[in-house]
């Protein structure tokens, strides 16, 4: 259907059936009708789209037995002097240069996703590491060292949160176990502290959100059952002041 492909020396093209073309046509797809984004319901708009849960090659399989590990930022800041930061710089600041844009992209400050940014749920930016990074060595990351090293750049300080409040406003017990307690609303009687959201271990969290004491508490707003949304609620995109950062 599509042939893509990525000049090195000569030209190699994308095998159909791999991870690689899926991801690409994925994206197409996305840009192409939008997404529906899950349970979060962000873009009433969208609410006819497609769950992107369901498009090939639009998410990176998660770890297996993720839901028991723990994710460890002090133990990832090894990690990323080891094996990330020639690069990416420090504090994660990526490397500009004048006239051309960041050479190395920028995982923490104005210039890198928001705290609402997908990446910053530990798992999830994780299985992109384990697969992608080092740049060239994709695959050599242990998971439990890709997780430690998203941990540790969830840490950095990096933009406001951006739609916080609406992220599962109408079914607070649908959000993931792993998103962090700054995006998103909380499940009233929510029992876990915001560390255990972001690192971990998830089980516990995931069983909770799935059992009744949730649910009785939260109960899907009546919108979310008449699939009902004004689009009015949508929130409107923030205006960025500073979108470069300071060249290094
Ligand atoms: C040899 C240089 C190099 C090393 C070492 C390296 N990276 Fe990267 N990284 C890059 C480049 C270049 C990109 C952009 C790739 C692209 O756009 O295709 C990137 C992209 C990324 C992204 C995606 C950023 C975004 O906004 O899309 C993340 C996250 C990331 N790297 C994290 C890491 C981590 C963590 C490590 C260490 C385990 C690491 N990288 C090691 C060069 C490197």
């Amino acid at each position: 259907m599509y042939q893509f492909s990525i000049a090195v020396d000569s030209a190699i093209n994308i095998p159909e059936d791999s991870y690689e073309m899926d991801a690409l046509i994925a994206w197409m797809t996305i840009v192409r009708d939008g997404i529906y984004p899950g349970e979060g319901l962000l873009i009433p708009e969208f609410k006819t789209k497609k769950d992107v849960a369901k498009i090939p090659g639009a998410q990176i399989p998660l770890f297996t037995g993720l839901l028991d590990m723990k994710a460890n930022p002090q133990a990832g800041e090894k990690v990323y002097a080891q094996r990330c930061l020639t690069c990416h710089g420090d504090n994660g600041l990526g490397f500009w240069r004048d006239g051309e844009g960041y050479i190395i992209p920028a995982l923490a400050g104005s210039s890198s996703f928001s705290h609402a940014g997908g990446p910053l749920m530990v798992p999830i930016g994780a299985a992109f590491l384990q697969r992608n990074m080092p740049l060239s060595q994709g695959s050599t990351l242990p998971p439990q060292e890709a997780l430690d090293v998203m941990a540790y750049i969830a840490t950095l300080p990096r933009d406001t949160v951006w739609w916080q409040s609406y992220y599962f406003q109408h079914d607070p017990c649908s959000r993931p176990a792993f998103m962090p307690l700054h995006v998103g609303v909380i499940p009233k009687d929510f029992p876990f502290t915001k560390e255990q959201a972001q690192f971990g271990p998830w089980r516990p969290i995931a069983e909770w959100l799935a059992s009744d004491a949730c649910k009785s508490a939260n109960p899907p707003t009546q919108a979310l059952l008449n699939k009902d949304f004004d689009p009015k609620q949508a929130p409107q995109a923030p205006v960025k002041k500073d979108s470069a950062a300071a060249p290094q």
